[in-house]
């Protein structure tokens, strides 16, 4: 069987091959941790940001929309706090020249100790079969008590270095638990600096006075800026929420695992702004609401679990991750934050605008509290693909790839095929065509064997294969041949826009999410 990392590189390579995603600029041999989306990719993404749109605001009477710019007055980053403490902490390895995120590098070292434990258990598992009592195990195995003693000892060192971001103690726990460069193998590190995210660029000439200005580093703060415009000409009333869909830019220092770290990236942010006191109640409806949001997708719940962070973000006061698993483990897709009033008093202090909430019931006015749902389009789009993509061993020993994405997501929902490419097949399957193209996202392939042309839809995922045939043209049947099972069956032309309707309508998502 394939490793993960063997399937991971064999998803990369299809992402490509089959026009999802390509290395930006390419023909320059690409740009760092940037990517393009491909005429498959940009369809999927567009439905991603569809479900996630439709979910906040035909969902939620209470939820309105806005586009902000990416350009932003540059005191809004003072006031959010990015320009003093959007770091990221870095060490350089003096012989390998390469650079590293320290808490990164912890993280691993942390990472190892479970993996140690995790070994142990599993062999002791294998040695002991049915009787193997695991709580018993990890709560007596001297080897198991002792790794995890070590681990639980670096994890409070290193949690309260990071909360501290005490630079030299951070370098210190790499020398102390003997970390080398995996490119050099040594231990020759610089001391850790701080390394802020946000890029910037100048606007104006500069014989005007050109002004630096930074590209977004999340889109959240657009939301902020425009609390009272929202709030009063949509005359909201708390509890509601504004939500965005738009680019964020953020100069990673480790950039890899393909779209999963980005330095030019897409989010899907919400703000919901409550009244001070409530913020817990919302946070948790809100944590429980992602969650089914992403469930309904149907990729398997087994593949999310939630990460409550232990280090909350200047801004925070309760954080959670939902993670799902990805072929190099469980990672964060989603961020849910309650972010108190930290981001609307701020820009109230450094606008010198009154940035408050009269309540008409109490008759009192206060600075709402935000709980905010923060997902990336890129890692949701990654969680799908990897959660999709399945290399199948068929009878009679051949192979197919297929992508087994929720039809509602699928770039192509039909691909309309004649059977062969004359005696007026061509044109009866233009014909269904054109009926379908209304609704659906189709494709027409005359070209090669059905088999062939099956594959090539298998592998971008599209569910459903209708076969013009001769009969088609007296019976007006046409035989559809569905992704997952390979099943064909003979159904009525007029019955088709029915049974693609309803396997692609995100009703049936929502109806999921909300019951
Ligand atoms: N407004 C809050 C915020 O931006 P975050 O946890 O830094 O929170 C939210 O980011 C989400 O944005 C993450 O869960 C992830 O899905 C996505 N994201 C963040 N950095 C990213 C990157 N470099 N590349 C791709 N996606 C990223």
């Amino acid at each position: 069987m394939a490793s993960q990392e063997e399937v991971f590189k064999k998803l990369v390579a299809h992402c490509k091959e089959y026009g999802f995603v390509f290395p930006s600029s390419e023909i320059y041999d690409g740009l760092a941790a940037v990517y393009d989306y491909g005429q498959n990719g940009v369809e999927l993404k567009n439905n991603i940001k569809r479900y996630w749109w439709d979910s906040m605001i035909l969902l939620h009477e209470n939820i309105v929309g806005i586009d902000a710019a990416i350009f932003m007055h540059p005191t809004t980053w003072k006031a959010s706090g990015h320009v003093d403490a959007f770091n990221d902490p870095l060490i350089d390895n003096r012989d390998s020249k390469k650079r590293y995120r320290a808490d990164v590098l912890i993280e691993e070292q942390i990472a190892k100790y479970d993996d140690k434990i995790e070994k142990e258990v599993a062999k002791a598992r294998k040695r002991f079969g049915e009787t193997f009592d695991e709580e018993k195990y990890r709560a007596t195995s001297n080897h198991v008590i002792e790794h995890q003693k070590k681990r639980d000892a670096l994890h409070a060192r290193y949690a309260e270095a990071m909360n501290a971001m005490d630079l030299a103690e951070l370098k210190q726990i790499i020398v102390d638990e003997e970390i080398v460069c995996p490119i050099s193998g040594t231990k020759n590190w610089t001391d850790v600096r701080q390394f802020n995210l946000m890029f910037s660029t100048d606007m104006g000439s500069t014989a005007d006075g050109a002004m630096k200005i930074y590209l977004r580093p999340e889109t959240a703060q657009g939301i902020f800026v425009n609390y009272l415009n929202v709030q009063k000409t949509g005359r909201m009333k708390i509890p509601f929420g504004i939500a965005q869909i738009g680019k964020a830019f953020r100069n990673e220092i480790v950039a890899r695992q393909f779209i999963f770290r980005m330095r030019e990236f897409e989010q899907m942010e919400m703000q919901f702004f409550v009244k001070p006191g409530t913020e817990m109640e919302w946070f948790e409806h809100w944590k429980a609401f992602r969650l089914k949001w992403h469930k309904a997708l149907g990729l398997g719940d087994h593949k999310y679990r939630y990460h409550d962070h232990e280090k909350l973000a200047h801004y925070a006061n309760a954080a959670t991750d939902i993670e799902f698993e990805m072929p190099f483990g469980f990672k964060e897709v989603e961020g849910i934050h309650s972010r108190t009033n930290f981001d609307l008093s701020q820009h109230a202090k450094f606008s010198g605008k009154k940035i408050e909430y009269f309540d008409p019931e109490t008759n009192q006015s206060y600075t709402p509290y935000v709980i905010e749902t923060s997902i990336g389009v890129d890692r949701m789009f990654l969680s799908i693909m990897s959660a999709a993509y399945c290399e199948e061993q068929l009878e009679g020993g051949d192979t197919r790839v297929v992508l087994r994405l929720p039809e509602v997501l699928a770039p192509v929902k039909a691909c309309v095929m004649p059977l062969v490419k004359k005696d007026g097949l061509p044109e009866k399957a233009r014909a269904i065509m054109n009926e379908l193209k209304f609704d659906f996202k189709c494709a027409y392939d005359e070209k090669d064997s059905i088999g062939k042309r099956y594959r090539r839809q298998d592998a971008i995922g599209t569910p459903f294969c209708i076969t013009v045939d001769h009969d088609t043209l007296t019976d007006n049947c046409v035989t559809v041949r569905y992704r997952d099972t390979m099943k064909q069956e003979r159904i009525a032309i007029e019955a088709l826009h029915k049974l693609i309707g309803d396997a692609v309508n995100m009703k049936n998502l929502f109806k999921k999410i909300v019951q």
